[in-house]
């Protein structure tokens, strides 16, 4: 296990950021931050400049490259908001200019580079922290609550169903589904059993009537640490009944079960009948309950870069989440179980 240490910036006022990548989540990602006390937007980069220009608030220097902007705005860090394939580069760019990172998911576009971008925040002695922005919903914290009283977990069980028509480059790339949607669910399933991937037998297929060239479905069994297993399915191309964005999560464990729809409050039937009235106080376990969605995300790195804490999604913890995508293929690809372990030995 490897002590994570890193560079802290102690202050009080809001964390001068610069945001590069001003696409789609670019600009998501600037509206939460012009509505957060904790971060100012003080730079845009794009290497698509006149998008940079468009996307920058009032006051913030905008152009390219990140060394050229950064140079005029003095910034605290850098939120990457980039395609995956410029991942490497960008957070490689930011920490050399010794500025700490917080990227978009994923860690990087494939899981060597995710290696050597974990190396790299290593040997600059800066934070770099993935956001896995689905880790921050409210119903999972309470979920996670529920079954900490629940004894030892044994099986949990998760069922994501939808059939959204994106166009652009998730209908033609390779395994759409389990690349650029089930890293949120394999990195919810850490979170919820604070459990790692041991090893993973994984099928990838493609509905008849699918619109997407690459495998739209997936069904992987992992074994985690503690002997759990998670039983993950999902599928992008199934129109009816269509599950939240979060998922149907099952938890069954040593005294009862809990269920979640990824929208509501869980529900959870202890085998003792204790625990409804435990936790029937909602605020009583949010202690530390960073906020919902890019808000959360944005809070544990400036609470992290504050006061030193490692905060959830540091780039070593979610290495494991990668390495969860990456093992789940090449199972699919081998048609054999595929220990994590040896997967990301293998990258690096
Ligand atoms: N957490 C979520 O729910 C969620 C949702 C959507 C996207 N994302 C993630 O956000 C990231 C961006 O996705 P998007 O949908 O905004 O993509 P996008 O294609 O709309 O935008 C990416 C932007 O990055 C810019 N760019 C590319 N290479 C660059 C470089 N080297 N330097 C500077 N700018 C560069 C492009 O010009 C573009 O403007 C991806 O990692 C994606 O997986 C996360």
């Amino acid at each position: 296990m490897v002590r994570v240490t890193f560079r802290t910036i102690p202050g009080e006022g809001p964390l001068r950021l610069v945001v590069v990548g001003a696409g789609e989540m670019g600009r998501t990602w600037l509206r939460a931050i012009v509505e957060s006390p904790l971060a100012d937007v003080v730079g845009v980069v794009d290497v698509n400049e006149a998008a940079a220009h468009a996307a920058a608030p009032a006051g913030a220097i905008s152009g390219t490259p990140l060394s050229e902007v950064a140079r005029r705005c003095a910034p605290d860090a850098v939120l990457d908001v980039t395609a995956p394939a410029a991942h490497l580069t960008v957070t490689l760019e930011a920490l050399e200019l010794g500025l700490p990172v917080l990227g978009e998911k994923p860690l990087a576009a494939t899981l060597p580079e995710a290696v050597k971008l974990v190396r790299a925040a290593e040997q600059a002695g800066e934070l770099f922290m993935v956001s896995q922005n689905r880790r921050f919903h409210p119903g999972l914290w309470r979920l996670k609550r529920e079954i900490s009283a629940l004894g030892r977990v044994g099986i949990l069980t998760h069922e994501f169903f939808r059939a959204p028509h994106f166009g652009g480059f998730r209908e033609v790339m390779d395994h759409p589904l389990v690349l650029d949607m089930a890293i949120h669910n394999f990195d919810a399933a850490r979170f919820l059993l604070d459990a790692d991937p041991v090893a993973v037998y994984c099928e990838e297929y493609n509905p008849p009537w699918s619109w997407y060239a690459g495998n739209a479905a997936t069904t992987a069994v992992f074994e985690m640490t503690g002997g759990i297993r998670f039983v993950y399915t999902g599928s992008w191309c199934s129109p009816g009944q269509e599950t939240s964005w979060n998922s149907n999560w099952r938890v069954s464990a040593e005294s009862g079960t809990a269920t979640w729809d990824g929208a509501g409050a869980p529900r959870t039937e202890p085998t003792d009948g204790q625990l409804h009235r435990e936790h029937d106080d909602e605020q009583a376990g949010d202690r530390g309950y960073p906020g919902d969605d890019l808000h959360g995300s944005l809070a544990m790195f400036v609470r992290a870069l504050r006061g030193g804490v490692v905060p959830m999604g540091e780039c070593h913890d979610n290495l494991q989440s990668l390495a969860m995508v990456h093992a789940a293929i090449a199972s699919a690809e081998s048609g054999t179980r595929v220990s994590v372990a040896e997967v990301l030995r293998t990258a690096g």
